[in-house]
């Protein structure tokens, strides 16, 4: 019996309990649905813009996955901005959210502090910290999440929550119906997914047994592209190890240039390519293509595209589910716990006591 269908080594390796949050993907979407049903916000929130969405880490990647899911259909620019400084274009037209799991990121809230000065229109998503004094001292609308996690591992409510905010702006229509479908199928999708499934018949600890001992280099094109970045920030944070993103079409001009040095390379990559039902034709054509450039190019590759069911908010939510349990059973296959993040902690703390002139 392999590591990965041997029950006892989970606890073992993860006291914390990062499967759990893992397994709860679909009910933490579920809850912050209903919980944001009572949220309010003010009516001229309604007229914008533009939109943009600060945070850093695992509590900016909802606001990428949501804008890549919606953005073809809203009016708007949606940009995610993960700095100190606020980008020039934010003026009293713009809607900020502001999301930060802890509600302490220094990122985060400097930003949020000056967009408080330039818009009426702000909006915060967090535990609370100082993000939510800010929120109370601007009056600005606040949804307090409680799951106890790491901020990574409570996507489901960093995301829904962006995506009600949208619904409940009119910026984006969606009804409960597709959210209904998307819940039971990722539920059923999980199923297939837990360590209680051994490894003949579960893709996700086949995918973790291809990449042991390798980097995994995630591509991507439209809504997956950003799910790229979710499984490249999983395996960094959960299985501890090195992994890059590259998205296509763009990819396409460049990185598969840079394929013949150095030769000993070979040995050491894996490249995983999340392929999507919904992509444009000529993207899908490029995949087809760039796993051809990777196989004459005698590289490691797998391919992944989850059996078509739903609309594409259910695909991606799947495919992030995949990716979720593939770092997890890495870090498993690793022997490194899957929660803790000792280098991400120790450059928190020091910038904490650094002395600024
Ligand atoms: C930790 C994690 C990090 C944090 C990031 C910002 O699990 O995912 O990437 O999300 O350091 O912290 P928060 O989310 O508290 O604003």
């Amino acid at each position: 019996m392999n590591n990965l269908d041997n029950p006892k080594i989970y606890k073992k390796l993860d006291p914390e309990n990062m499967l759990g949050n893992i397994q709860e993907f679909s009910s933490q979407i579920e809850n912050c649905w209903i919980e944001m049903a009572d949220f309010t916000l003010p009516t001229h929130y309604i007229k914008h813009k533009n939109i943009l969405i600060l945070g850093m880490g695992g509590s900016a990647i909802g606001g990428d996955l949501v804008r890549s899911l919606v953005q073809d259909k809203v009016p708007v620019p949606i940009t995610v901005h993960r700095d100190y400084r606020l980008p020039g274009f934010v003026n009293s037209d713009t809607l900020i959210i502001a999301s930060s799991y802890s509600g302490n990121t220094e990122e985060t809230i400097t930003a949020f502090e000056q967009a408080c000065q330039k818009t009426p229109k702000t909006i915060v998503i967090s535990t609370g910290g100082k993000l939510a004094s800010l929120s109370r001292k601007y009056r600005c609308p606040f949804f307090k999440i409680r799951y106890g996690a790491q901020p990574r591992a409570a996507l489901g409510y960093s995301f829904t929550a962006i995506l009600k905010i949208f619904q409940k702006l009119k910026i984006i229509e969606i009804t409960e119906d597709e959210i209904k479908e998307a819940i039971l199928l990722l539920t059923a999708y999980n199923k297939k997914l837990t360590p209680e499934l051994g490894t003949g018949e579960n893709r996700a600890k086949q995918i973790a047994e291809k990449i042991l001992g390798r980097i995994p280099i995630v591509l991507g094109s439209e809504i997956l592209s950003e799910v790229a970045i979710r499984w490249k920030t999983q395996f960094n944070e959960n299985s501890k190890t090195i992994s890059f993103f590259e998205r296509l079409p763009e990819a396409n001009h460049n990185f598969i240039a840079g394929l013949e040095v150095p030769k000993d390379l070979k040995e050491k990559v894996i490249f995983l390519i999340l392929q999507s039902h919904f992509d444009y034709p000529r993207n899908k054509l490029r995949q087809n293509l760039t796993l051809q450039i990777l196989q004459q190019n005698h590289f490691s590759y797998e391919s992944i595209m989850i059996e078509p069911a739903g609309t594409s908010l259910s695909e991606m939510l799947r495919v992030i589910l995949l990716g979720d349990y593939v770092s997890y059973y890495l870090a498993i296959l690793y022997r490194v716990d899957p929660t803790k993040i000792p280098n991400v902690e120790y450059l928190k703390e020091r910038l904490e006591t650094a002395f600024m002139p």
